[in-house]
């Protein structure tokens, strides 16, 4: 039976500038191609899932402009349940600006209308979250959506997957709530108020709960309790790492009932597929490729 997953987060219109390297402040340079994409860390999760095999509904928010419409429609043909994104009047529908350089990003979110998802939002998707295996959330929305979603896997007894990126300071009460954290080493920090040097395995054990510690091409290290271990990522030449920690996520929800340490090494292998190719989307693998990826 397919695994059925709510996905709770921001969706994005992605404006991807290619350049020979970042700019320094104040320059202008010439860049290599320039592509609108779907995105949005939310969107982008419900997207990969759905791929891999997953029933998959998204809960967020888009405003009433054509990118608005641009990206219902290219999530409803990905095959995502829309019946709890909202179309918000007066708001545009978010954007990312990212410009790629030598397989690196940089990214700045307008989150525009997925700043008007709500805590009413999600008691109105109550129900299809009682149903869910798993319910995946990341910080583009609101801090209260994102209580509000942990409160609710919480008490309706549905793990949640927190995603803290871009991360922010969260209530340590909320932060306990989540069944597993996904931070890199920097948004670990931020989320326990830690500096970012700290030895990332005492900051692992210093978590209010289980954690996968994603390290780019370092791969993954996970714990629920005692000592960390160790997955290491898969060897592929980088186009666009955009959306990599996106497909991780996704993947590690649909194959959670696999256990921790396959559902980490299976979302190395996504990621892995995913940075492949330029945009977030464009590269998520289909459960097939994933397979065939990982027999060789
Ligand atoms: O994680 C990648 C995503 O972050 C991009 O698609 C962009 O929209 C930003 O939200």
């Amino acid at each position: 039976m397919n695994r059925r997953i709510v996905v709770v987060g921001s969706i994005n219109m992605d404006l991807v500038t290619q350049a020979p390297r970042f700019p320094a402040p104040g320059e202008t340079l010439l860049g290599d191609g320039f592509v609108t994409v779907a995105g949005g860390k939310g969107a982008n999760q419900a997207v990969a899932a759905v791929r891999l095999g997953a029933e998959v509904a998204l809960v967020g928010a888009l405003g009433r402009d054509s990118f608005g419409d641009q990206l219902h429609a290219g999530l409803r043909e990905e095959g995502v349940d829309l019946t709890h994104v909202h179309r918000l009047a007066d708001q545009a529908s978010g954007t990312a600006s990212i410009t790629v350089a030598g397989g690196e990003n940089q990214i700045v979110v307008v989150p525009a209308a997925n700043a008007g998802v709500t805590p009413a939002h999600l008691e109105a998707a109550r129900d299809m979250v009682a149903r869910a295996d798993v319910v995946l959330v990341q910080m583009e929305i609101p801090l209260e959506a994102i209580d509000a979603t942990l409160r609710l896997g919480h008490r309706l007894g549905v793990p949640v997957i927190l995603n803290p990126a871009p991360a922010r300071p969260l209530p340590p009460a909320s932060l306990a709530l989540a069944r597993y954290i996904t931070p890199n080493q920097h948004e670990l920090a931020v989320l326990l108020g830690a500096s970012p040097d700290e030895d990332f395995r005492a900051l692992m054990r210093r978590a209010p709960g289980p954690v996968v510690l994603t390290r780019g091409s370092e791969g993954a290290w996970y714990r629920e309790q005692g000592e960390p271990a160790h997955q290491a990522s898969f060897a592929v030449d980088v186009v666009d790492s955009t959306g990599a920690g996106d497909t991780f996520n996704a993947a590690l929800a649909v194959f959670l009932h696999e256990g921790l340490p396959q559902a980490v090494r299976k979302a190395c292998a996504a990621a892995a597929l995913a940075v492949t190719r330029l945009g977030a989307q464009q590269g998520m693998p289909r459960a097939r490729e994933l397979d065939a990826f990982l027999a060789r």
